[in-house]
């Protein structure tokens, strides 16, 4: 490959070098290429030499026509030349054995002669440091070490390095010497070819790469400027990287330094790229590479790879020595393209030994673009010569492979029935649809593809995969496809549609997605490498169906969704469970159906559902109740399509039980929701309550007798007052405060007013006040005021005391007035002395109840003396509701009162008519 070594080298004055061209044609690479991601880490071969002997400092492929070897530089080795100290070495590695064994160049010591008879060393191959450099072509193998020096008569030890360099040209079988020279920068050739190489850098690095064929030379760089101390050229190559017939440019800048934001020099190293647009006319790359790690020498080494990744371009390896973790090193893979190389790399390849006190220089050597294996892909060696190891990375075969998917049609029509499915006994209906993938390209592996439809499904929960495989009724399908290289396979299956009952999405797009990839259990390839998918290939594809909706050409529903909410009340009461129907008018005034319509109702936080409301004129929904955070909602279905024109009627029952004292009002939030692309959701409709305190408070009174008759049986006029029953008949009258309800009421008063006595006369004696309940009455009169004997009662009520007040000079009175009491036949308040009680009734719930009752007795004296006058004695009763323990206002005060006739006195029997009065269930009875 190539042309054949140039002739000898001469020297050329100063410090200039004339060498025969090793360089690498530009000419098209073989076979196919291959992609940068594609170099095997789990394959690579690992060569390793003598422990301190540098091994790897330099590598190289070295092919003749029968086999494939690896050459491994290790300048620091010792050899069996006798009297010589780790003069260096290269070694010669079989591809197919991993031993490698010395060459042969040199198998001599140090030369001496004599000199004015003294025997002189004039040779110092100790530390000579061969195999820095090797480079190979053909059969040729040249290696150079660059420390060797020849001593003259006044030279002293190295103050003269030459160097020297041996060469091969038939297969190993004969060495030549190759005079030495010295370090050059650009080397012309006798030909008029020129080869351009770094400061030193053949010594040191073996960079000989380009070759340039004829005219002027030209580089758009000035060599003089500051790029000298970024070691500019350390590295240089030239590969046609734009695909344009022209080698271009590549120089590595390994102490490129660039100011960092903090204002600090970074050294980072820098690649720099030229594109040759002309016969030697270069231009500087768009852009050029900046290594991203400080001190890791980015640029150090270079190696064209030639195209790794079959897109027309050639890749490039570049070495960052000091790179990575722990500064094992790197080796950057980037690839080329019409504007130079890609800002970032493909692949990278670390050294992965344990660390050790020494770098391993991982990538301080590369050399690529040959094929090792012969599997049609080139192949990579890195050294690592601070490991004393060389890495051999095979590329893998590339597949690029593309596939096509067809849905054929892509509406399912529920209607249109095409296909049918047997399930059991039953035959149904379904849609069909065929879909058919399609896949070629190079270097198939035998295996490709899975299917798998519904895709987007697939990742939703709860949903329910919509379309199924005809042959299996499953949602996906998973098929091994054999496929010869370049072949194209194609392959049909029937999918259907779901019975429409089984889902309820039939909005949303259907994605029928293909994945395909590798079959991961395929065996390597006879090379013991698996293919890899060229990492541009699409490996999914997606098509979408949808189900025809009945929206007219454009399949596109746009519905006008409104919502009325009509309630059978607009308070709720504190205390109350609050029962609440809500009815309301759903309509669809759009064009198109509303699919998967649905109400959606927020409960407020005091409510709680109770079900739907029935009734004949209403629809019965089917609604879920759902709570999620702190959100309680009510979901009720209003059709899938709730079709165009739908105006319906519904009705939903709650209770209101937990009404907070601080919250004014109770908000429901009703909407229909719809799954519509456009216009899916009604207004938000606020059906708002007030809630209000309210107690419904009920007085009731009774009389016991309701009719006292005179002359009293079994009553005898005493002398002395002794016992309360020597006054007269007992007469009790019994009072009740009942809270209805709903709301508590805290605070409230009752006031009892009966007559006492009328012009001097005595009409009644109260003797004492029970009371049951929460309750406490006071009075200015004295109860029992003649301190008579109390008859025993068997109640275990409260005794009132009230302050004594005296009543005794009522005898004497009684005989002035005696005329007008006869006149009198209503005895109230509003006509005769009454007493009073006052009474504070306490904390009443609902339900609750104060009882009071006073027991008096009628004055039998007063009325024996007017026998035959038919009197009726009135008591009124008042109350008034002070309080409610509420921070709303109640929105109402209950009060009221009530005149109970304590007693009809008669003296004979009489009929009587009750009337109820509205307010507060207030009722009394009123005698005729
Ligand atoms: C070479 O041999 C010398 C002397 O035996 C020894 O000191 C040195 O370590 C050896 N070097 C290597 C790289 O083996
Ligand atoms: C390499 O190893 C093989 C067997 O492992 C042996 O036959 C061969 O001679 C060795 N070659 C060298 C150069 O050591
Ligand atoms: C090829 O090189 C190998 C060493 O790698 C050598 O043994 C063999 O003789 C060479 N063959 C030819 C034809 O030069
Ligand atoms: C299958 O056939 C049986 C008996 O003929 C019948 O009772 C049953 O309903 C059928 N199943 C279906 C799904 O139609
Ligand atoms: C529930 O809470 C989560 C996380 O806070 C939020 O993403 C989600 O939207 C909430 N759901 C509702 C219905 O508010
Ligand atoms: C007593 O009151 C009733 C109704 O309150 C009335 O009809 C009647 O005339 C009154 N009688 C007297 C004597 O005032």
């Amino acid at each position: 490959m190539g042309t054949a070594p140039g002739p000898s080298p001469t020297r050329s004055g100063g410090k200039r070098c004339q060498w025969s061209v090793w360089a690498v044609p530009v000419v098209a690479l073989l076979l196919q290429l291959c992609a940068a991601f594609n170099l095997d880490t789990q394959e690579r071969v690992v060569f390793t030499g003598p422990r301190g002997s540098y091994f790897g400092y330099s590598v190289e492929f070295f092919t003749n026509s029968s086999s494939i070897s690896i050459l491994i530089g290790a300048p620091k080795a010792n050899t069996s030349q006798p009297d010589i100290t780790e003069g260096g070495a290269v070694y010669l590695c079989p591809w197919s054995q991993a031993n490698c064994s010395i060459i042969n160049f040199d198998k001599q010591g140090d030369r001496y002669f004599y000199i004015n008879d003294v025997n002189t060393q004039v040779e110092f191959k100790s530390h000579q440091w061969f195999g820095a450099t090797v480079r190979s072509h053909g059969n040729s193998i040249l290696a150079c070490a660059p420390r060797y020096y020849w001593r003259t008569e006044h030279d002293t030890p190295f103050s003269d390095v030459t160097g020297t360099c041996y060469l091969s040209v038939d297969s190993l079988k004969t060495f030549v010497e190759f005079a030495p020279c010295r370090t050059g920068e650009l080397t012309v050739m006798t030909d008029g070819k020129v080869v351009l190489g770094g400061p030193g850098s053949f010594y040191w690095q073996g960079e000989l790469t380009g070759m340039w064929n004829g005219g002027d030379f030209y580089l758009p760089i000035d060599f003089s400027f500051n790029r000298m101390g970024s070691y500019f050229g350390y590295a240089v190559a030239a590969t046609d990287i734009n695909n344009d017939g022209l080698d271009d440019l590549v120089v590595g800048a390994p102490m490129f330094m660039r100011r960092g934001s903090n204002g600090r020099l970074e050294e980072l190293g820098k690649v720099y790229v030229y594109l040759q647009r002309g016969p030697l006319l270069l231009e500087p790359s768009r852009s050029h590479l900046l290594g991203q790690q400080a001190f890791g020498r980015f640029g150090t080494s270079l190696a064209p790879l030639g195209d790794l990744n079959q897109d027309g371009f050639n890749d490039m390896a570049i070495g960052c020595p000091y790179g990575g973790d722990d500064q094992h090193g790197l080796v950057l893979i980037y690839n080329g393209h019409d504007g130079g190389l890609m800002d970032t790399p493909t692949q990278t390849l670390s050294g992965q030994w344990a660390s050790s006190s020494f770098p391993d220089s991982f990538g301080f050597a590369l050399r690529g673009n040959k094929d090792l294996d012969q599997n049609g892909y080139p192949d990579l060696i890195v050294g690592a010569f601070g490991a004393d190891k060389a890495v051999v990375y095979r590329a893998r075969p590339i597949v690029s492979a593309s596939a096509s998917l067809t849905v054929q049609p892509t509406m399912f029509n529920q209607e249109e029935k095409t296909c049918e499915l047997f399930t059991g006994n039953e035959t149904i209906a379904v849609s069909c649809i065929s879909f058919c993938l399609l896949a070629n390209g190079k270097h198939l592996p035998s295996h490709l593809g899975k299917v798998q439809l519904d895709s987007v499904k697939q990742n939703q929960k709860e949903s329910i995969r919509r379309t199924l495989f005809l042959d299996s009724q499953q949602p996906s399908l998973l098929k091994t496809l054999s496929l010869a290289n370049g072949q194209r396979s194609c392959h049909d299956a029937k999918i259907y549609l779901r019975a429409e009952e089984e889902f309820r999405d039939k909005l949303s797009p259907i994605y029928i997605s293909l994945n395909f990839s590798l079959d991961p259990h395929a065996s390597v390839d006879q090379h013991g490498l698996r293919p890899v998918l060229n990492y541009q290939t699409e490996q999914r594809i997606e098509q979408k169906a949808q189900i025809q909706l009945d929206c007219g050409e454009d399949n596109i529903c746009v519905p006008d969704l409104k919502l009325a909410v009509y309630g059978d009340r607009t308070e709720v009461y504190l205390g109350d469970e609050n029962s609440l129907s809500l009815t309301f008018n759903a309509r669809n005034e759009g064009e198109g159906g509303a699919y998967e319509a649905e109400l959606y109702v927020v409960l407020p936080p005091e409510a709680d559902y109770s079900g739907i409301a029935r009734n004949v004129s209403l629809t019965q929904l089917t609604c879920s109740y759902e709570a999620e955070n702190q959100t309680r909602y009510l979901v009720c279905d209003l059709g899938n399509p709730m079709k165009s024109a739908t105006s319906l009627w519904a009705g939903l029952r709650f209770t209101v039980p937990r009404l907070k004292y601080t919250y004014k009002t109770v908000e429901f939030e009703l909407q229909i929701r719809s799954k519509n692309a456009n216009n899916s959701e009604s207004e938000v409709v606020l059906y708002e309550l007030q809630v209000a305190a309210m107690a419904d408070v009920i007085l009731q009174g009774v009389s016991l007798p309701d009719k006292v008759i005179f002359p009293p049986p079994n009553w005898s006029v005493s002398q002395s007052l002794r016992e309360e029953q020597d006054i007269g008949p007992e007469l009790q009258q019994v009072y009740e405060l009942v809270n209805n309800g709903p709301s508590v009421v805290s605070q409230s008063t009752l006031e009892v007013r009966c007559p006492l006595r009328a012009y001097g006369h005595p009409l009644l004696y109260p003797v004492e006040v029970l009371t049951e309940g929460p309750l406490s009455c006071s009075s200015k009169h004295t109860f029992n005021a003649l301190k008579l004997k109390v008859r025993t009662h068997t109640h275990t009520h409260t005794h009132t005391h009230t302050h004594t007040h005296s009543l005794v000079h009522r005898i004497q009175r009684r005989e002035l007035y005696r005329d007008l009491l006869a006149d009198q036949g209503n005895l109230t308040c509003s006509a005769v002395e009454c007493w009073q009680l006052q009474c504070n009734v306490g904390l009443l719930e609902r339900g609750a109840s104060v009882i009071l009752s006073v027991r008096s007795r009628v004055w039998a004296e007063t009325f024996i003396e007017r026998a035959y006058k038919q009197y009726v004695m009135e008591c009124s009763v008042q109350y008034r509701v002070n309080r409610m323990p509420y921070s709303i206002p109640p929105k109402l005060k209950p009060s009221g009162s009530k005149k109970v006739p304590s007693s009809e006195i008669v003296f004979f029997l009489v009929s009587y008519k009750c009337n109820e009065l509205v307010n507060f269930s207030v009722f009394t009875c009123e005698c005729q």
